[in-house]
């Protein structure tokens, strides 16, 4: 059994508008297994980016995560209080973007941005007085978060209550006290456990505090301890060295060991000081030995120039360096390729497909086009109008895939030897500020059922791993099969690149 390493469920999330509230993400569920590459599929305005964006904890002010859940680590990550987030975000879960200049400082040497988290987050007592008192410290964090979450649900539901044109005045109004009483009960309920837990967060706290004063002090006794030595050592070979011929060959061997033992105490010294904090030369070794690892040549020189001195490809493999500087196991790629030209976005596609393989880390992958990600997602999720509409293997995707929209997307895949889209996908997505009852892609489909346009359609199972929201798969629908147009332009896909396509080993 594969480890699930991330499980999105139910989530849920609108943007408050002078207009009203935008439906950006309705119940999105998937769950991303360790070592794998899941590819998120959709047009523009989908919402592949919010439901990322959301588990990464950077989601825009006016966001609101009505619903939901996204477990990680034993952790709702959408209840984490933001303090406690800061430790999952860019460590754990790290997450490339589709331009890389926005994601650079153009007036910042690059070397100083891949190592500047590194190094601010580098005092190493200071985490570990921290992971000390973690938990007593982040109950009471999350207590208050889930009173800031409650008032924001309630100001939500007001919003809604407000501008639902089936109520009368009088039901709003009274709608309005119902909710007032609940909000005050609920919130009344949280803040009982406040001063409790503040108390206990507190107390934790003064015992980390002596416990890793203790520990400083142990440590530099023993890295004092072993640096003494040395230096006695140093000593007395000076002394001995004092009485040779200079021209001996004992004394050349001698001066060589006195380098090295000169050697020694410097390294000690800089262990000493690295189990206290993260050193600008240790977070310069890592940053040289990851731009080596993304492929940038000559990294010692390229550590001190700026972005502009670097092409775009060079510019995304940087941003990619930054985020493995944290080590995180999950890597989320938003587009990370569709700001540049064709061969360069293969090399990234196959830097990514490299790295992924290394580190056996998981990559939730973004893009519109189903072509970018053929022969490199395991498995494939197609998100219309903020919500998950089929998912399965990259192969059940591709070759035998169920909604209308999925063939919809495959269909604009450019074509290998022409580069022409077959069709491009009539219509436009609707509105999220009203999302339309049924299906809603059911105006654009030419397979679109009455039913289609009355309830949104269940998952229905294709295989264990297959499944697909389309009432086309109801037992009494008319069948329907993938065009054939499509299908076969898929198998010429297939035979143009064989050993290339679908090659995941
Ligand atoms: N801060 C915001 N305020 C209001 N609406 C927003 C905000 N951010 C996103 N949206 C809306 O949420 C919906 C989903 O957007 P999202 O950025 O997730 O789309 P996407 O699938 O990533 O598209 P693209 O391929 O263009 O990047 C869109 O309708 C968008 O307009
Ligand atoms: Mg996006």
């Amino acid at each position: 059994m594969k480890e699930k390493i991330l499980e999105v469920k139910n989530l849920t999330i609108s943007f408050k508008t002078p207009n009203g509230l935008v439906r950006a993400v309705r119940g999105v569920s998937f769950d991303l297994y360790k070592g794998e590459t899941f590819a998120i599929v959709g047009e523009s305005g989908s919402g592949k980016s919010v439901t990322n964006r959301a588990i990464m904890g950077i989601l825009a002010r006016n966001g609101i995560i009505d619903d939901g859940e996204i477990n990680y680590r034993n952790q709702d990550l959408t209840k984490l209080s933001e303090a406690n987030f800061h430790q999952i975000r860019g460590k754990k879960i790290g997450m490339i973007f589709q331009d890389p200049l926005s994601s650079l400082n153009p007036t910042m040497k690059i070397g100083k941005q891949i190592t500047e988290a590194m190094l601010v987050n580098g005092n190493r007592m200071k985490n570990r007085l921290r992971d000390l008192y973690h938990v007593e410290y982040h109950d009471y964090l999350n207590k208050l978060q889930a009173i800031r979450l409650e008032k924001a649900a309630y100001q939500n539901k007001m919003m809604d209550i407000k501008l639902d044109e089936s109520l009368s005045k009088k039901e709003k109004a009274e709608k309005i006290k119902e909710q007032k009483a609940v909000k005050k009960e609920r919130i009344e309920n949280f803040k009982k456990d406040l001063p409790a837990l503040k108390e206990k967060y507190l107390e934790a706290k003064k015992r980390a505090v002596s416990q890793v004063k203790k520990e400083k002090v142990e440590l530099t006794r023993e890295n004092n301890a072993a640096i003494n030595d040395l230096k006695n050592k140093l000593a007395t070979k000076r002394t001995r060295l004092n009485k040779m011929d200079q021209n001996s060959e004992a004394y050349k061997n001698a001066l060589e060991e006195i380098r090295q033992i000169r050697q020694e105490i410097k390294d000690a010294k800089e262990q000493l000081r690295r189990k206290f904090k993260v050193t600008k030369k240790e977070a310069y070794e890592k940053a040289i030995r990851i731009m080596r690892e993304v492929n940038i040549p000559d990294p010692e020189k390229r550590f001190h120039q700026y972005p502009f001195q670097f092409s775009g490809g060079m510019r995304q493999r940087v941003v990619i360096a930054i985020a493995l500087m944290a080590d995180p196991e999950i890597l989320i790629c938003d587009e990370p390729t569709t700001a540049l030209d064709v061969t360069i976005q293969g090399q990234i596609l196959d830097l990514i497909k490299q790295i992924k393989k290394e580190r056996d880390l998981s990559v939730i992958f973004i893009t519109h086009d189903l072509g970018v990600v053929a022969n490199m997602a395991d498995r494939i999720a197609v998100m219309y109008a903020g919500k998950i509409v089929e998912y399965g293997t990259s192969e059940e995707i591709f070759y035998n895939s169920k909604h209308p929209y999925t063939w919809a997307l495959l269909s604009s895949v450019p074509d290998l030897d022409t580069k022409v889209k077959l069709v491009s996908i009539p219509g436009t997505p609707p509105d999220m500020l009203f999302p339309p009852k049924g299906d809603a892609f059911a105006e654009r489909n030419e397979y679109a059922l009455k039913i289609d346009f009355e309830k949104h359609p269940p998952f229905f199972k294709v295989s264990d791993t297959h499944y697909a929201a389309t009432w086309l798969l109801h037992e009494n629908a008319p069948r329907v099969e993938m065009p054939k147009i499509i299908s076969e332009r898929i198998a010429r896909f297939k035979a143009r690149s064989v050993g290339e396509q679908f090659d995941k080993e």
